[in-house]
């Protein structure tokens, strides 16, 4: 890596956040998925998006198999990256918020130091951490991509939930289990508590 540059300015934006907000009629933020693989961030994130979209809203998906091909190709899975990973898709999520953007991120996101700096990057109500609940148990039993299994026989030497930790959010705005209730049900339950926290119309 090259040596940092110190002759960089912060630019103003010649549109501001306000503006954009304004005329998109509803607020930017963060909805932040987080939770074991096979939890049903991704699908959650998504549904969520979907409701967004179709009501008028301004929304966009980071998933983490999809920003795992391109922008952090170069991580893999030891703790230093996969915090890495966090930070930058955290300053990506802050751009999307600053265009207006109702982004949803689907991140497995382990760490909680790491979750608490993305909030820390962003504004007051800005970031909405969702945990997307269900049990190693059930998401083993899902095993959608066959990962758990591999896990287990030692083919994936660090794991989240066998051999590499999750750190469960402790004061997260929202938990759906996912175990309990149905991908359509949840999606629906994260519109309705958005439209009641005056988030969206
Ligand atoms: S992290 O921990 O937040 O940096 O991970 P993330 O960027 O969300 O990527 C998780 C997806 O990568 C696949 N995968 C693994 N997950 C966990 N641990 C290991 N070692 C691993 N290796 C590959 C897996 O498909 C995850 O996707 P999801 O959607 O969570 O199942």
């Amino acid at each position: 890596m090259g040596s940092k540059s110190t002759d960089i300015v912060w630019h103003d934006a010649s549109v501001s956040k306000e503006e954009r907000q304004e005329k998109n009629k509803h607020q930017s933020f963060v909805l932040w998925f987080t939770g074991l693989s096979g939890s049903g961030k991704s699908t959650l994130a998504n549904a969520v998006s979907r409701k967004l979209f179709e009501r008028g809203s301004h929304t966009y998906v980071l998933d983490g198999d999809n920003v795992r091909h391109g922008l952090n190709k170069d991580l893999g899975f030891s703790p230093e990256d996969r915090t890495e990973n966090i930070r930058r898709i955290g300053e990506v999520a802050k751009l999307f918020v600053d265009s207006g953007q109702i982004v949803s991120t689907a991140f497995i996101s382990p760490y909680r130091e790491d979750r608490h700096q993305v909030r820390e990057l962003l504004s007051d109500g800005e970031f909405i951490e969702v945990y997307v609940e269900a049990s190693l148990e059930a998401c083993e039993e899902r095993d959608p991509k066959g990962l758990y299994k591999k896990a287990r026989s030692g083919e994936i030497p660090s794991f989240t939930g066998i051999n590499a930790p999750y750190e469960e959010p402790e004061n997260p705005e929202l938990t759906v289990n996912t175990e309990q209730k149905s991908i359509e049900e949840s999606a629906q339950e994260v519109v309705d508590v958005l439209v009641n926290w005056n988030y969206i119309e």
